[in-house]
């Protein structure tokens, strides 16, 4: 009988780790996920990892943990370089030394947004921010520590929990008729359900047997591509239309340098998904799917559904 596939996944309160917990809720029995917050494991923590790990023996371990503020992140440097960049190192080790494989997440942000093109994985990285440039070393530090780790990148997520471009859109345009929204900066939004979705049938393969599955960088991104007011149009529709709102705000599109913040964005964040899609066949990435899951559980207040994995 085959042994079940065991995962571990830190960072379960976030985006992605609430996600990965309402993937793996039908899957138990068959899948063993475990769990842990940052009150059960301080991914900074190199003695709580080994001890954490040694209870909970897996084959691969998601890190979905994460410092995300990306304008604190300049003034709370030490704290986003403990939990971006040495933490993932941390993990890997451990996971190296244990055979396991390391499922780590990243961000477009590594890379400044000047080609006319969606960035392939082994593009050059040139961080603009204090948070690309922490997640680009977490990025390096895991590679160098366990070369068969996984590192994806991912770009503008959003769920049902936490705070998003979707939830604020959603609040501003029961407050206001006009908005503001940036239109020069271009990505591809991702449902972090989708994202799951991906993270777990990587796994999957790492456990399935004669199928190799190089380490290194991947990317993962919902699509179409969209700039920021393109998103907001389309949850303002999609939010009219389950009666979420009377009515749509007018929508301005201003470029980037008209809403100044504390940390540059990348004008292009779009990520060429196809070395992902090559290995595990073509995934579902569109976020317009993802965005009405996300409406239809704030507005029947329930988790978002998931598809049906194996
Ligand atoms: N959000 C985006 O738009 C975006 C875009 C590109 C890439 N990404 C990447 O995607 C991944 C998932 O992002 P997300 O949106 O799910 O992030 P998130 O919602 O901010 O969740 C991050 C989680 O990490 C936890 N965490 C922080 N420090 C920790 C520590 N020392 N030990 C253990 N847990 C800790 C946080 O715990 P608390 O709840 O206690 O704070 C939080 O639950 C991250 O790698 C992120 O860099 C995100």
């Amino acid at each position: 009988m085959d042994t079940p596939l065991r995962i571990l996944v830190t960072g379960a309160n976030g985006q992605l780790g609430r996600s990965l917990q309402a993937l793996a809720a039908p899957l138990a029995g068959r899948i063993h996920y475990a769990f842990t917050d940052r009150d059960s494991l301080d991914i900074t923590s190199d003695a709580a990892i080994g001890r954490w790990l040694d209870a909970h023996p897996a084959d691969c371990l998601v890190n979905a943990a994460a410092y995300t503020a990306v304008d604190r992140a300049a003034d709370e440097l030490d704290t986003a370089l403990a939990i971006n960049a040495q933490a993932p190192a941390l993990l890997a080790r451990h996971c190296a030394r244990r055979g396991m494989r390391l499922l780590h997440v990243s961000t477009d942000y590594v890379f400044d947004g000047t080609l006319d093109r969606p960035y392939r994985a082994d593009d050059p990285t040139r961080p603009l921010n204090t948070y690309g440039r922490s997640k680009r070393q977490g990025e390096e530090a895991v590679l160098q520590a366990a070369p068969d780790a996984l590192v994806v990148r991912t770009s503008w997520v959003f769920s049902a929990w936490g705070d998003n471009f979707v939830r604020t859109m959603l609040r501003l345009g029961q407050q206001r008729d006009h908005l503001r929204v940036i239109d020069d900066q271009v990505g591809g939004p991702t449902w972090a359900g989708h994202l799951a979705q991906a993270l777990h049938q990587l796994a999957q393969r790492l456990h399935t047997p004669g199928l190799h599955t190089p380490g290194g960088l991947y990317h993962f991104s919902g699509t179409p591509d969209v700039s920021w007011h393109g998103f907001a149009r389309e949850i303002f529709t999609q939010a009219v239309a389950r009666g979420m709102l009377a009515r749509a705000p007018a929508l301005a599109p201003i470029p980037a340098s008209d809403w100044p913040s504390p940390e540059p964005r990348p004008a292009n964040s779009r990520l060429d998904c196809d070395k992902l899609e090559a290995l595990l066949g073509p995934l579902e990435r569109d976020w317009r799917i993802g965005l009405g899951r996300v409406l239809d559980a704030w507005r029947d207040d329930a988790p978002p559904r998931t598809e049906t994995l194996r």
